[in-house]
Parts: C-alpha cells; sequence; structure tokens
C-alpha cells in the first residue's frame, strides 16, 4: 500500500577473507595490506552508514562518513551543522533502542569503532532491522526539529504558520510562542535517509523505505499542545499555545510496539509493493513495521549472522518474559554470583526540604547467562 516510492538498497556483500580472525601480531604480511585496502574499497557498504556519524560525534567530515550515498554526502556538506544534530540524535535514538531491548536476547548492542555501527545483524530483513530503521529515522525527525525549535540552524526556525484563534475543549486560545516544526524535520530526514534507498528497487529497500516512513510518522502521532496562561494571578483567561514534540520515550514505546506486532511481507511480482505473507491479514499494513525475514533466535555467538549469543547477559530468575533465566539462557541454564550493593535506605524527610538517606549495604544474587558447551573457536568460519 505504502512505500511505492522510487527507492534502492545496498547489494548484500559478503567480506569474505576479511573476517576479523586475529592474527599472532607481527606476522601480518604487508603485501596483503594494499589488496585489502583495495577490496575494502570496492566492497559495498553493507549498511545505512550515516548512522555512523553519531559516533563520530563534531568530527564529522563528509568524505570520511564512509557509505554515503552521493545525495547524501551532498546534503552533508550543504549542511554541517544539521548533520550536526543527526549525530547528537543518533546517541538519543540509539539509547532508546537499548532501553527498549534491554531485555531482549538481541539488545541493540553496537560494535565500536565500526562504521556499520550494529554488525552484521542488519544484513538481514528482520524485525529487528525493522525496528532499528524505523527509530533511526524517527530519530533524525526529532533531533532536526528540536534544534530547529532552539535556533541552533541555519536552514529552519519555529513554525510560524499557525496564527490567529482558535479552540479547544479548555475554551478559546491563540496560536503563537515556538511551534516544533516537525514538517521540516520530516522533510529532511525523508531527503537525508531515504537517499540510499530510493537508488535501487528490491526487497529489502522497499522494506528500509516503509519503516523509515513509519519511524517519521511516529514522532508526528505524539505532537502535543502545550500552553501558557496569561492574566490576572494565573487565572487562564487568555492562552497562548504551541505545537510541541513529546518526549522521545513516545516514540520508543510506539515503535517496540509496533515491533511486536510486525508484519511479514513478500515483494509482489512487479516489485512495486508488499503483499502479506500472511493471507488472512486483513488490515492494510501502512502503520505497520514490515519484514521479510524470520530473525535467528541470537542464542549464540555467531559472527556471519552478527549475533553476540547471550553467555554472560544478566537474567531475571524469577521472570517467565524474555528476561527470564529461561528464556534468555536459552535453556543453557545460567551462574550465580553474590555481590554486595551499596543503596539508599533509611530514608528520611528532613524540615525542610531534604531527604537523608543512610548507604545500607545488601547482598544480591546475580544470575547470568552460561555459555555454550561448544568452544568458541569452532564458530570461526
Ligand atoms: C548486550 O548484550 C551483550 C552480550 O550479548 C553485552 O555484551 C552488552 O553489554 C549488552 N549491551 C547492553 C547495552 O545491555
Ligand atoms: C524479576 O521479575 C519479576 C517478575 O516479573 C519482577 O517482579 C522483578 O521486579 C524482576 N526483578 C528485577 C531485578 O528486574
Amino acid at each position: 500500500v505504502c512505500c511505492v516510492e522510487k527507492h534502492g538498497c545496498d547489494s548484500i556483500a559478503q567480506f569474505a577473507g576479511v573476517q576479523s580472525r586475529r592474527q599472532p601480531s607481527g606476522s601480518a604480511p604487508r603485501i596483503y595490506l594494499p589488496f585489502i585496502l583495495l577490496l575494502l574499497m570496492f566492497t559495498p557498504s553493507v549498511d545505512s552508514s550515516w548512522w555512523y556519524i553519531g559516533a563520530l560525534g563534531a568530527r564529522v567530515i563528509c568524505d570520511n562518513i564512509p557509505g554515503l550515498v552521493n545525495k547524501q554526502r551532498q546534503l552533508c556538506q550543504r549542511h554541517p551543522d544539521l548533520m550536526q544534530s543527526i549525530g547528537e540524535g543518533a546517541k538519543e535514538w540509539i539509547r532508546e533502542c537499548q532501553h527498549q531491548f534491554r531485555h531482549h536476547r538481541w539488545n541493540c548492542s553496537t560494535l565500536e569503532r565500526d562504521h556499520t555501527v550494529f554488525g552484521r545483524v542488519m544484513l538481514r530483513s528482520s524485525r529487528e532491522a525493522a525496528f532499528v530503521y524505523a527509530i533511526s529515522s524517527a530519530g533524525v525527525v526529532y533531533a532536526i526539529t528540536r534544534a530547529c525549535s532552539q535556533g541552533e540552524l541555519k536552514i529552519c526556525r519555529c513554525d510560524t504558520n499557525r496564527r490567529g484563534r482558535t479552540s479547544d475543549e479548555e475554551g478559546d486560545f491563540d496560536w503563537g510562542g515556538c511551534s516544533d516544526n516537525i514538517n521540516y524535520g520530516i522533510k529532511f530526514a525523508k531527503a537525508f535517509v531515504d537517499a540510499r534507498e530510493r537508488m535501487v528497487k528490491d526487497a529489502r529497500a522497499l522494506m528500509n523505505l516503509h519503516n523509515n516512513r513509519c519511524g517519521r510518522m511516529a514522532v508526528k502521532r505524539f505532537m502535543k499542545t502545550e500552553c501558557k496562561c496569561h492574566g490576572v494571578s494565573g487565572s487562564c483567561a487568555l492562552r497562548t499555545c504551541w505545537l510541541a514534540m513529546s518526549d522521545f520515550r513516545r516514540t520508543g514505546d510506539y515503535l517496540r510496539k509496533k515491533y511486536n506486532t510486525a508484519v511479514e511481507v513478500t515483494m509482489n511480482q512487479d516489485g512495486s509493493g508488499f503483499m502479506v505473507a500472511d493471507r488472512d491479514y486483513k488490515r492494510t499494513t501502512k502503520n505497520d513495521l514490515v519484514y521479510t525475514e524470520n530473525s535467528p533466535d541470537y542464542c549464540l555467538m555467531d559472527r556471519l549472522a552478527g549475533s553476540l549469543g547471550t553467555a554472560g547477559r544478566v537474567c531475571n530468575k524469577s521472570s517467565r518474559g524474555m528476561d527470564g533465566c529461561e528464556v534468555m539462557c536459552c535453556g543453557r541454564g545460567y551462574d550465580t554470583t553474590r555481590v554486595n550493593r551499596v543503596s539508599k535506605c533509611e530514608c528520611k524527610f528532613k524540615w525542610c526540604c531534604a531527604v537523608e538517606c543512610r548507604d545500607c549495604e545488601e547482598t544480591v544474587d546475580v544470575h547470568t547467562c552460561k555459555p555454550h558447551k561448544k568452544p568458541d573457536w569452532l564458530d570461526l568460519t
């Protein structure tokens, strides 16, 4: 239904031979180096590397971000201040993703100094990829819209299109103040984030475009009116209101629910859109996240699939959910360690206005998943 835009996507290139097998130091033959560099240069980068802008911080140099397509590079060069916002935003949506998945086997962890950011997990067109594309694109909308309002950007300001008098359930009010310019945020996010996918037409590109759009719309969904009262001693005889974005957590929670109900689809014959895999599914997928491949179970460390496994993950012995030891450890069992923790206790309210606590030491059991019995080196392929 949606996503009939033109689009494009990365081909899934295999980093054959450049796996992370460690060489004993000093023994790497020098003559391989130019070869490896060449290979890296001609290996299409495997992921939406604009994500990497977050890791670069203030050092965003458009030519040095691997995997930006031309359109993105141009936008990057033209709007360095926006890139700054996108970078700060990236830290925020990655944190939100990790919050939403903290009790899951796949926990949205990132790889340090790796320009794919999430590693090979994102090569699979799974639910998890659907979520990451959606929240990353939502994150760009959020970051840019906020920066516009704060006057940090040359190209945009508050939305001044709202003028005049109108009313809500509490009565009349005047538009005023600084309304968040969500439409600008959405416009830029669409141009920048979707640029790569608009170049190729395949199932993955369609999927990404769809989920990117869902992410952008998720932010807009939680716009709210904020008002200020003017009047004698706080009476609300006169009100000025503006539109503001809600906390990004709302978007995160919403997309997390959408992750739970994500819909499996297949590309239709002419490649113009999706068909829902389950024929009994009657609703439109317009506001759903979509994916085309099942997820791995993320139980074991699997370098090729980019799965870190759950060995060493903390689990909750009394929970029956995803964070329960049974599920988290995939039935391998868990180890228990006693640790001492210092926490605040015996807090008393002191007039006025402070709370005084004592530091108490408590002993708690921490459960962590056992590793798989097969030794790790067998996984090295
Ligand atoms: C996610 O899980 C991995 C192991 O599977 C662990 O090393 C990492 O600390 C976890 N990250 C977060 C943010 O919880
Ligand atoms: C463990 O799970 C139980 C049941 O779901 C919950 O009540 C408890 O707060 C959880 N403990 C921790 C440390 O998260």
